[in-house]
């Protein structure tokens, strides 16, 4: 099947490791040039020469906060100036802590805002002028699974990514004249070090190992294991091509069929 992703520009938001790591690798298989950040810059600048030489692709690559309205905004230019425009842009950023609602406070969510919702704002108000010259766009939005179904001792999670698909379906209706389609994914259980860390607080409040948690999210998933970081980003690189031409304003659960509801 030819996605019709050669040379396109991908802006891959958090992407130095984990899901935005694997979806960079994914549109560079493909033919893309690629746009990488994350805050640490040695570990970006070595994922992304890593991509560059793996799939022998262009890679930009800038250390910043996704959080940083002023700095989504530099990046931006920088890659238009780099790559002579901007044609998909996948939002993401780290995930906020494991907490209930009485132990969240209310800077944990004022940084959960910030990071996983105004983030999302930041990116899409740069790049969406862009994509309508070009009449061509897509923006894709990881959240995760908590969008549909929310998650114990993830309050922040549940409340916030909300949000996004609020903005997701509003964006979809009010640009799809633009020729920009706007999607969202939502992960399940995935194996990234962000899981990992899951794990540990779920082991350190409950006295399980964090093998028995690791086992516990493989068994609430009718395909018995946890995900692939490529099983999403694989989805997000067709989403943005030319073979979802006709798909816009929706949220795809990448799960193994985690999500209970019909
Ligand atoms: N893995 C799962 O099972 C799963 C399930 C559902 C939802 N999700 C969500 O999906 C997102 C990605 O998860 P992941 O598992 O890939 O996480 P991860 O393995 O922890 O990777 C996070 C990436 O984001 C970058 N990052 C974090 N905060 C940033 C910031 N403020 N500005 C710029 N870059 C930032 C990190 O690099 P730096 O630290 O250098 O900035 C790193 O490259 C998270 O929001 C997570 O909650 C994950």
């Amino acid at each position: 099947m030819d996605l019709g992703l050669k040379n396109r520009v991908a802006v891959v938001a958090a992407s130095s490791q984990g899901l935005g790591l694997a979806t960079a690798a994914a549109f560079a298989a493909e033919g893309c040039r690629v746009a990488m950040c994350a805050r640490n810059e040695q570990t970006l600048q070595a994922a992304a020469q890593k991509i560059g030489e793996q799939y022998a692709a262009q890679v930009f690559a800038e250390a910043f906060d996704v959080a940083d309205s002023t700095a989504v905004s530099q990046f931006v230019s920088a890659v238009v100036n780099h790559f002579g425009g901007v044609d998909i842009c996948v939002t993401n950023a780290g995930g906020p802590p494991a907490k209930g609602f009485l132990a969240a406070t209310l800077d944990d969510w004022q940084h959960a805002l910030d990071l996983n919702f105004l983030s999302t704002v930041y990116f899409a108000r740069e790049v969406i002028p862009h994509m309508q010259r070009q009449h061509w766009g897509r923006i894709i939005t990881i959240t995760s699974i908590t969008t549909k179904q929310p998650l114990a001792d993830l309050v922040l999670s549940n409340a916030v990514r909300a949000a996004v698909v609020g903005l997701v379906k509003s964006l979809a209706n009010e640009f799809g004249k633009d020729g920009i389609l706007v999607n969202n994914v939502g992960p399940g259980f995935t194996a990234t070090d962000r899981l990992k860390e899951l794990a540990k607080s779920r082991s350190a409040a409950s006295g399980k190992t964090e093998q028995e948690i690791f086992h516990a999210w493989a068994a609430e998933t009718p395909l018995q294991r946890v995900g692939n970081p490529r099983e999403l980003a694989d989805t997000i690189v067709w989403l943005s091509s030319e073979r979802a031409s006709y798909i816009t304003g929706q949220t795809v659960l990448v799960d193994g069929g985690a999500y209970k509801g019909l």
